[in-house]
């Protein structure tokens, strides 16, 4: 096993947390694609496993919770001892967490979500920096949210963490640039995944039911879904990338942060 050929990640390992569904499994599926040799690592084995298996001999899966740092270490050292090094490690796992007004929220639902969704990058930006310093080389990608460049956006607990992804992703891009290792955040807008649709429906398996609500809403008549944003991912933990360090690139096509931010939007209306 190893990457070959070609392709904008040929050569690279590169680990995605959260790739069983969704966005992760998007990402995975892409990088393959790309030339690389992807681990990917979730709680839900079977799904993951699965998924690997399709990919062919550049994939595996791996069993990890990101809120344990031991897990996230071990699937660290795993790929840099089965593959000799570690490209590109890619922090997405996530959950819609902790809903509901503030004042009710329970407080044992804010800290399991800013387990996830905050302390999994911590995780995997710590141990992927532990063995990417000493090569001076290495790509770490946080997946953020548009609720982390942008209140109002998402649940509390949510909006939170992602707002403490960017924050983290940008301090340590100022630490590590004297070792020649880059991290940036992807903050994506709404697509259809399992985690939309539970917090659309209720329901996390209606995702072409939400598919089709997000097609009748937007501009384009174009339902945006993970594979929209692997471009993007892949750009940002490949070689080409080298000069982009501590940014955050918002993929929400121009629906959620500046829509949000106008107070009255110029261009509220197709052009005729
Ligand atoms: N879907 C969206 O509209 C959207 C928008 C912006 C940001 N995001 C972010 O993208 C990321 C992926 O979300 P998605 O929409 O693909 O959701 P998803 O539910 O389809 O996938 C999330 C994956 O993370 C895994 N996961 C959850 N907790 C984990 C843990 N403790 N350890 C390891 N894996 C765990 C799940 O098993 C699942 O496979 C999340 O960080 C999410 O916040 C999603």
């Amino acid at each position: 096993m190893g990457a070959t050929g070609t392709g904008r990640l040929a050569g690279k390992t590169v680990v995605v947390t959260g790739a069983a569904s969704g966005i992760g499994a998007a990402f995975a599926q892409r990088f393959v694609a790309e030339g690389a040799t992807c681990l990917l690592a979730d709680v839900q084995d079977e799904m993951g496993e699965a998924l690997a298996r399709s990919l062919g001999d550049n994939a595996v899966f791996h069993h990890v919770d990101v809120t344990r740092e031991d897990h996230v270490a071990d699937v660290v050292d795993t790929a840099c001892r089965r593959f000799g090094t570690l490209d590109a490690m890619v922090n997405n796992a996530g959950l819609l967490g902790a809903t509901g007004p503030i004042a009710t929220t329970p407080a044992e639902d804010w800290h399991r979500t800013l387990a996830v969704l905050l302390t999994g990058v911590f995780f995997g930006t710590k141990h992927a920096a532990r063995v990417m310093a000493p090569r001076r080389a290495g790509a770490i990608l946080n997946v953020a949210s548009t609720a982390g460049v942008q209140g109002g956006l998402g649940p509390h607990a949510y909006t939170a963490a992602k707002h403490g992804v960017v924050g983290l992703t940008q301090s340590v891009a100022t630490e590590l640039r004297f070792v020649g290792v880059r991290a940036n955040c992807l903050a994506p807008g709404a697509v259809a995944t399992p985690l939309t649709a539970l917090a659309v429906t209720g329901d996390p398996a209606a995702v072409d039911q939400v598919a089709a609500s997000m097609a009748r809403r937007s501009p384009t008549g174009r339902p945006p879904l993970p594979d929209d944003l692997a471009g993007a991912a892949t750009f940002l933990i490949s070689d080409e990338a080298w000069y982009i360090n501590g940014s955050v690139l918002v993929a929400d096509g121009a629906n959620e942060v500046l829509q949000s931010r106008a107070h009255r939007q110029y261009h509220d209306s197709p052009p005729t």
